[in-house]
């Protein structure tokens, strides 16, 4: 018979799989809550135009699209900053500013299979709406950071690239580049690292820019540092200010205490077209993955998608890099799957008793299970170390006459009897005592 098999960048998680993903996940949700944001969620089907509005060709070249029963051009949600809009928007009078959501969607792109890309993935959201203040900025790169920091990586493990879409855009329009071919130079830029420069200068030819400008464009996102900024914008009339408060940003920045993670960087630009102010990104020190993070401020998409005129600013952070450099770096927790209690029954007569024992044990937290066919003792026991059991609780016939159980710690190989009633207090004694060192 032919092998089923599931499509291709679609993940299947076996336990030790969906171990790793919901450590990951449990630190995001963790984090997002420790900052201060409630979560919220959003379906996963949408009408197809939230997307093709604003978030740009290459999301809408990705979409997994197709016409619903009812004739509605529909789509799979690719990323899940058009439903938070598409949300807020609908409340955004009653809600309070600023709002702060996060949300963990599964979201859906039909990518070029390449290492870390996959069709499916799921991501962290974290966005701040109703809030200019350059604090907030601050404040969501600092989520980012302490997301990879709670989860073990330093800042010679990630990076946080920093950029600033007014900047960009203020020195593009210096060397000649029309208001109307913006979002395709950025888009562009955004290939630089993934792509040769040779073939980025030959895209940017065919948008009918010149040699010097496209060397000038090379030239001005080589430019790192705050100090090299204020060097060359210090006194440009519109671009000073931004500068100055990026400056602003990177002290807030201190005070949080993420700082040692983040540098200037205007190769970022970021690929979505929403983008209109401070972009970041994270990425492996070495940059031999993919970004594991990318964000920014957003202050006009509101106003495109619901008419609502509200800033905004948010970041999404993927699994797959992430998870991926978790393991290269060796900090992903040992694979443990366990259970409490294994319930052994040895004779028929025990069998009654000994499933009493373990819907008890359920009822007072402890996972347990015993087996079905009720074979022999040996056998019982070799499930229940191949089950990862602490205990195996035993019945056996003497037990039963003597209202007693056996609790054996499979772990340290000895044994007691205990009165039948004691059996859930004493497994709780020793849990707390484990428990507390
Ligand atoms: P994005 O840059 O498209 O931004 O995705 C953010 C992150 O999601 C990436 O850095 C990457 O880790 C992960 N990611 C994206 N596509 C894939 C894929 N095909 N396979 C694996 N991981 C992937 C956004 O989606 C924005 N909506 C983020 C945002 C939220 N901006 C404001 N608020």
């Amino acid at each position: 018979m032919a092998e089923l098999r599931g499509l291709p960048g679609f993940r299947d998680f076996y336990p030790e799989d969906l171990a790793v993903r919901s450590h990951i996940i449990d630190v995001w949700r963790d984090v997002a809550r420790r900052y201060g944001f409630v979560e919220f969620d959003g379906p996963p089907l949408e009408p197809l135009e939230i997307y093709t509005k604003k978030s740009g060709s290459e999301i809408v070249a990705q979409l997994y699209q197709f016409e619903d029963k009812g004739g509605r051009r529909v789509a799979l949600r690719p990323e899940m900053t058009p439903t938070l809009v598409r949300m807020v928007g609908a409340r955004a009078r009653a809600l309070p500013k600023p709002i702060r959501w996060f949300s963990v969607p599964q979201l859906y792109r039909y990518e070029r299979q390449q290492r870390g890309r996959l069709r499916e993935h799921f991501q962290l959201n974290v966005d701040i709406l109703g809030e200019t203040d350059v604090l907030a900025d601050a404040e969501l790169l600092a989520v980012a950071i302490e997301v990879v920091r709670a989860l073990g990586l330093s800042p010679n493990h990630v990076r946080a690239r920093v950029s600033d879409r007014r900047l960009l855009g203020a020195m593009f329009r210096r060397v000649g580049v029309a208001e109307d071919q913006l979002l395709a130079v950025y888009h562009v830029v955004d290939r630089l690292g993934r792509e040769s420069e040779e073939s980025l200068a030959g895209r940017l030819e065919k948008l009918g820019l010149d040699r010097a400008a496209i060397e000038h464009i090379f030239a001005l996102t080589r430019l790192s540092g705050i100090d090299q900024l204020h060097a060359e914008f210090g006194d440009v009339e519109g671009v000073s200010e931004v500068v100055g408060e990026l400056s602003t940003y990177l002290s807030c920045l201190e005070n949080l205490g993420v700082r040692d993670y983040v540098d200037i960087d205007l190769s970022i630009v970021r690929g979505l077209a929403y983008y209109t102010g401070i972009v970041f990104e994270l990425w492996d020190a070495g940059r031999e993955l993919r970004a594991i993070c990318g964000g920014g401020r957003y202050d006009d998409l509101l106003q495109a998608l619901t008419g609502v005129d509200m800033p905004a600013l948010g970041f999404g952070m993927g699994d797959v890099v992430l998870a991926e450099l978790l393991r290269e770096r060796g900090l992903l927790p040992e694979y443990r799957s366990g259970i409490d209690c294994y319930v052994v029954a040895i004779g028929d007569e025990a069998r009654g008793e000994a499933l009493k024992l373990a819907a008890e044990l359920r009822g007072a937290g402890f996972s347990t299970a015993f087996d079905f066919a009720m074979r022999s003792p040996k056998a019982q026991f070799k499930s229940a170390d191949q089950m990862g059991a602490r205990w195996a609780v035993v019945i056996g016939p003497e037990e039963l006459a003597a209202g007693r159980a056996l609790i054996r710690d499979m772990g340290r190989g000895h044994e007691r009897a205990v009165d039948r009633e004691r059996v859930v207090p004493e497994l709780r004694e020793v849990s707390t005592v484990d428990s507390d060192g």
